[in-house]
């Protein structure tokens, strides 16, 4: 019999007979409640097992954990909390759960433990929900652009170039690690290890990105970015997913316009469609509020922190501006930053980044026009000679959430601008090309997807927003 998954059976407009819902159970109370959740939804549909007439055999394996078939009448639930709950007249076990065993206890684990257990970590609410969240907020990423006219472009994962020129970046070896090209010399040569070329995971697919956005006008990547440093932080991870629109012919402020209304919409959209499961993590996040001390705990609930997003323009700052305020509140005042800022063209840590947005603003920031020294070299250089046309989007609770810029579409200056860095023209002779023939001015950003996924799940984590989580040494999965 085709079975009906539980959120459409929790939404029915009537009850129904014979139906059959399959997932896994939760827990089994009274021996004959069962909770069973399928993924579809958050809430669990009960299910009222006919103990008498069972065999004592079958309901012992009604364990936590164990995957089960039922069959029976969608009636109206007697108890509270829930529309409709499942008479079960037949009852198969697909999969058995030993309870010991099964690492999944209906009781509140660590993150760690969790984390350690991520195939199994998804079978839990709050995993479920941010997985579901998660998916939701990917499609909205499409739903946007495409309604747009954007076009989607995959732009390659293994590559040549380094598109920040950080030198981040995993190295890729196509041939068995005994048997690497050397050099004269003896030493392993890197540059040929690509079947005679080097090559690295890609930490950003924008350089591609810009050339088709030289011919198609406004393009959007969605794709896996990799980035080997060896950080442990909460917002970090060694593989991330990034959302990078290029438009021609745009500028800076086009590209903040377009920056801003794109995580509005993406934020509506999730809101819109995965009530149930924000309504689920805000409960969630309240919880763990109460344990922390008054002055720790955040002065907005999770759904008022989106709908302030929604509500409210970003503050668009310039750089200089941020220095005066926060040289204004260091170093004698008040506010102790771990690192202060005393000159300008520092680099702002993120201490400072979530000082401006959650203290002095209150709101999500844009920060422009940043000294040239301090950011990738492919951004255009303002008449000042000095700042460049970059910004970034911090956001309360995650700090810098986007990175991007008008682009330098000026041949001779970026490539004095290459040489003074020591980045090889030849290397990027196709990304030159775009300045070369029909170059004109345009604009792009870097949206991190799983800081995005933080912020809407009002999770605290990085590594709790993305199905495997690959951080320094952990990649079992
Ligand atoms: O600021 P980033 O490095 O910018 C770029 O890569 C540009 N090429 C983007 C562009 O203009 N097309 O990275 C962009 C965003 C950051 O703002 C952050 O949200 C996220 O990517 N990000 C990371 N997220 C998780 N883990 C990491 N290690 C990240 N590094 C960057
Ligand atoms: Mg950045």
């Amino acid at each position: 019999m085709k079975h009906t998954r539980v959120k459409d059976l929790l939404n029915s407009a009537t009850i129904l007979q014979t139906i059959n819902a399959k997932g896994w159970v939760r827990t089994f109370r009274n021996n004959q409640f069962i909770a069973l959740n399928d993924g579809s939804t958050i809430n669990n549909i009960q299910c009222v097992v006919d103990f008498e007439n069972t065999a004592e055999e079958t309901l012992k394996r009604i364990t936590t954990g164990a995957a089960v078939s039922v069959t029976g009448d969608l009636v109206e639930s007697k108890g509270a909390g829930q529309k409709y709950e499942i008479k079960v007249s037949k009852l198969e076990i697909l999969g058995d759960s030993d309870a010991e065993k099964f690492p999944m206890q209906p009781k509140k684990h660590s993150m760690e433990f969790l984390r350690e257990n991520a195939h199994l970590r998804v079978r839990t609410n709050a995993f479920g929900a941010i997985m579901r969240v998660r998916s939701v907020l990917s499609f909205a990423v499409h739903s946007y652009f495409q309604q747009k006219g954007f076009v989607y472009v995959n732009t390659p994962i293994i590559t040549g170039a380094d598109a920040e020129g950080a030198g981040e970046m995993f190295q890729v070896t196509a041939l068995p690690l005994d048997n690497l090209p050397k050099t004269e010399e003896g030493n392993i040569d890197y540059k040929k290890d690509f079947f005679g070329k080097h090559t690295n995971l890609t930490v950003s697919g924008q350089l591609e990105g810009e050339t088709f956005a030289m011919a198609l006008g406004q393009i959007y990547t969605f794709g896996p970015t990799f980035r080997a440093e060896n950080s442990n932080t909460s917002r970090h991870l060694a593989e991330f997913w990034m959302i990078e629109p290029e438009v021609a012919f745009n500028d800076l402020n086009d590209n903040m316009d377009l920056a801003e209304d794109f995580i509005q919409y993406v934020i509506k959209y999730a809101m819109d469609k995965c009530g149930d499961d924000l309504k689920f993590l805000e409960s969630r996040l309240l919880d763990e509020e109460k344990s922390k001390p008054q002055a720790e705990r955040s002065e907005m609930a999770l759904l008022e922190k989106l709908n302030f997003v929604l509500e409210n323009n970003f503050k668009r700052v310039s750089y200089t501006e941020a220095i005066d305020i926060l040289r204004d509140c260091t170093p004698n005042k008040k506010k102790k930053f771990q690192y202060i800022i005393n000159e300008w063209g520092a680099d702002l840590q993120s201490e400072h980044e979530r000082y401006l947005v959650e203290k002095h603003f209150k709101s999500p920031v844009i920060l422009f026009d940043y000294p040239a020294n301090i950011k990738a070299f492919y951004m255009r250089l303002n008449e000042d000679g000095k700042t460049v046309r970059a910004m970034d989007i911090l956001f309360p609770g995650i700090g810098e959430i986007v990175g991007g810029s008008q682009r330098e579409e000026r041949f001779d200056v970026l490539v004095e601008k290459m040489k003074a860095l020591g980045i090889d023209e030849e290397e990027l002779w196709w990304y030159l090309d775009t300045r070369r023939f029909g170059s004109a001015m345009h604009s792009g950003f870097g949206l991190g997807f799983e800081r995005l996924v933080l912020f809407v799940t009002g999770m605290t984590n990085i590594r709790d927003v993305i199905p495997f989580p690959r951080t320094p040494q952990n990649a079992d999965f």
